[in-house]
């Protein structure tokens, strides 16, 4: 099937078959989501899978949806970091160097100083923003390879971030969540799979100018 076949068959789950999971489907989407571009290369995202049943009890209480997160199959929560100095921005132009033939102390340094000007410029609601932007691009192509997998799925934006906060040490962790994504299979009483797509028409969303 082609991707735009999948992203037309897909949709966001309301009711999951209780516990159903697939691992190596997660795992598939999971890589799609490491695949993601990012500026810089830099990945100033993270996604924890979240296993723990006391955790997972605690994250799902902390949604609004009214999707039955609880039963989903799994649960994983994509966030962005929230300071430039997790970013490791050293070692992550050295490793640039050493892979673009770049050799010398004198060549990274010319890197880091590039990241140093832009990302660490930034101020720090700059610097957020720019890391959710980065977020929701591996999230778009973790949804999409889910799909792909098999694996049906919700995100969700609507929780309560200090209590979703509170379950998974976000703060100390150097984190902010932005959306949370159950996966799992999609129960025969889920009436989002019945729901036609709806989407405005091509034209009013990309303007050839
Ligand atoms: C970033 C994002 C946040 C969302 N947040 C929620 C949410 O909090 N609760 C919910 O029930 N659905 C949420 N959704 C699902 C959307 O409502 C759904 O994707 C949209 O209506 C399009 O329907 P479809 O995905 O079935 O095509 C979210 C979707 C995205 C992409």
């Amino acid at each position: 099937m082609s991707l735009t076949d999948l992203l037309g068959r897909r949709h966001a789950v309301r009711r999951f078959v209780p516990g159903a999971a697939d691992s190596a489907a997660l795992d598939h989407a999971l890589h799609a989501a490491v695949l993601a571009p990012t500026a810089f290369n830099a990945q100033p995202w993270r996604a924890l899978v979240i296993e723990d049943a006391t955790t997972r009890a605690a994250v799902s209480g902390s949604v609004y949806s009214s999707t039955n997160v609880g039963e989903a199959g799994h649960l994983v929560l994509f966030a962005h970091l929230t300071k430039a100095g997790a970013l490791a921005l050293d070692a992550h132009a050295a490793k640039v160097a050493a892979q673009r033939g770049l050799a010398g102390a004198e060549a990274v340094r010319k890197l880091r100083d590039g990241y140093a000007r832009d990302i660490e410029g930034k101020s720090p609601a700059d610097f957020n923003a720019w890391a959710r932007a980065q977020t929701y691009l591996a999230l778009g192509l973790f949804l999409a390879a889910a799909a792909e997998a098999g694996l049906d799925a919700c995100p969700m934006e609507g929780f309560d971030a200090a209590r979703l906060g509170d379950a998974l040490d976000l703060t100390g962790r150097g984190l902010a969540p932005d959306v949370l994504v159950a996966l799992g299979q999609s129960a025969p009483d889920d009436p989002a799979a019945r729901w036609p797509k709806i989407r405005q028409e091509a034209d009013s969303l990309i303007l050839r100018v």
